[in-house]
């Protein structure tokens, strides 16, 4: 086959694939995954706070939190699970960077649910492995304020 037209094949066959994920889940949840915003692990010297926490899906699920002043400046997610993970993770941090860590401790699956305008019943439960594990990151990072207070 010609390269131009292998190259036609190909493209075709990705919007196949890409039309039928949408049909699946939908065009936010989609987009995050094939192209999933603050993915991986950023230096040490930029993490404050970092978790990673086993659903019990067996799907695995980490935060690194960069806080200052209490404010969540910056957010970034990995995870070894399915795709809607994927969006569940990146859609966490987008909703979560810029704000203060009370603010995003008040937040629950529900809210990621929303923001992904609603994942398939059968992968709701990937907002909760995001949810959990960002709530025990809280946790250890209010653990460690304490931790330090006492400390100084
Ligand atoms: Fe485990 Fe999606 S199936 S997080």
């Amino acid at each position: 086959m010609p390269k131009d037209k292998f190259d036609e094949y190909v493209e075709n066959l990705q919007n196949i694939i890409y039309e039928e994920e949408i049909k699946e889940y939908n065009e936010r949840i989609v987009s995050l995954y094939h192209k999933p915003k603050n993915w991986g692990k950023p230096p040490d010297d930029e993490i404050t706070i970092s978790k990673t926490y086993e659903g019990p899906c067996g799907d695995t699920m980490s935060f690194f939190l960069k806080i200052k002043d209490n404010n969540i400046e910056k957010a970034n997610f990995l995870t070894d699970g399915c795709g809607a993970s994927v969006a569940t993770g990146c859609q966490t941090t987008l909703l979560i960077e810029n704000k203060s860590v009370d603010d995003a401790e008040k937040l629950d699956a529900e809210d990621i649910d929303a923001a992904l305008n609603g994942l398939p019943e059968d992968h709701k439960h990937c907002a909760e492995l995001a949810i959990t594990t960002l709530k025990r990151a809280i946790d250890d990072y209010h653990i460690s304020v304490r931790f330090k207070k006492i400390k100084n």
